[in-house]
């Protein structure tokens, strides 16, 4: 089913599925090991495949392999310069991994971190601006006024165009625009089948709450009010239902999933991570999904998704498999 996006209503050409690059540029978490040809070139064929399935949408964090996963993406667009206008460009800041300050990692969204981060971003992709940068988890010591100081450095200087956060909550976000003045556009949570208690939270009221529901009640409603777009990380379950880990050895309520997932993926001819991620799309908050492969076969594996019909009951089957237990 096609929606209209909450980014597309503010006129932005955002599609359905977003490219995370969270797995390029190499396995070395610490940045310290120098990108190898095999880490571009993975780069290359990761963004070929995600554009031959009409994703134009590129997710990025300064903290992705400490900044690798930005340097290899800038491979790809020094060989084709037309791309960068041809794209949405959205990255991340705000965790601060162990560094000459402190020897562990903490948040910061104080100005002078989000600026440094922000010309770190830029340089390393070899961009002049980023289309959405997000503040990547809340931090517990946030001066709204001081995101709100960066905010307008960044937008003044045609470094960002627009704003966002992830991993956020309705109240979180409100409290952020006490003094920010731009639009907040976008929130990026983790949702999927598997983590589906953005679902759950809604139904809970006046319930005990499942074990492991810890999504923030009322945020999607919230995002819905302010057109905030929301972004599923995570979408294919980390390839929970796929074969990432033994099936056999899975709970029975993934396992059980994992064979709805199949029937539904045959009776509409596609792949098991189309119709994970067309159960997503089908939330009438427009959700985008933010698909994290490196595996080329399991990019295309994704390109039927935003042509899937789901009907109510075919949503409600999928995820009643998934809670494991029927509703209240
Ligand atoms: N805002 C945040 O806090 C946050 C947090 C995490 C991620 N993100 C963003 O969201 C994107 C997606 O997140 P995600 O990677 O967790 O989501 P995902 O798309 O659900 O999972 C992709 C991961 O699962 C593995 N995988 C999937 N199917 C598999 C299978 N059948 N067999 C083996 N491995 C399989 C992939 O490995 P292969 O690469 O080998 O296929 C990859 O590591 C990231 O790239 C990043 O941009 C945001």
């Amino acid at each position: 089913m096609s929606r209209i996006l909450p980014l597309q209503k503010r006129g932005l050409a955002a599609t359905p599925l977003i490219y995370g690059c969270m797995g390029l540029g190499g396995a070395d978490w610490s940045g310290r090991t120098p990108l190898s040809q095999a880490d571009i070139k993975e780069a290359h064929e990761a963004v070929d495949a995600a554009l031959s399935i009409g994703i134009h949408f590129f997710d990025h964090a300064n903290i992705y392999k400490s900044g690798n996963a930005e340097k290899a993406f800038s491979y790809v667009l020094k060989e084709r310069p037309s791309l960068r206008s041809e794209i949405l460009l959205q990255s991340k800041c705000g965790i601060r991994f162990a560094d000459e300050q402190a020897s562990f990692t903490r948040f910061d969204f104080s100005k002078e971190y989000i600026l440094h981060c922000v010309d770190g971003i830029l340089q390393r992709l070899g961009v002049d601006y980023l289309d959405i940068l997000l503040l990547h988890r809340p931090d517990p010591l946030v001066e709204p006024e001081e995101v709100a100081a960066a905010f307008d450095i960044l937008q003044q200087a045609g470094k960002v165009r627009w704003f966002g956060v992830s991993n956020m909550s309705g109240s979180q976000i409100e409290f952020l625009k006490t003094a920010v003045v731009q639009p907040i556009v976008v929130n990026q949570l983790e949702m999927s089948l598997l983590h589906h208690d953005f679902v759950n939270v809604g139904i809970n009221i006046n319930r005990q709450p499942a074990i492991g529901d810890i999504f923030p009640e009322g945020t999607i409603e919230y995002c819905r009010t302010h057109n905030i777009q929301i972004q599923a990380w995570g979408p294919l379950a980390q390839g929970a239902y796929t074969g990432a880990q033994n099936l056999a050895e899975a709970p029975p309520v993934v396992q059980k999933t994992a064979a709805k997932l199949s029937e539904y993926a045959e009776k509409k001819h596609t792949t098991v991570e189309s119709i994970l991620i067309a159960w997503l799309l089908r939330h009438p908050a427009g959700i985008q999904a933010v698909i994290g492969t490196r595996n080329k076969e399991r990019i295309l594996a994704c390109k039927d998704a935003a042509n899937i019909e789901l009907s109510r009951e075919e949503w409600y089957d999928l995820w009643i498999t998934a809670r494991g237990e029927p509703m209240p």
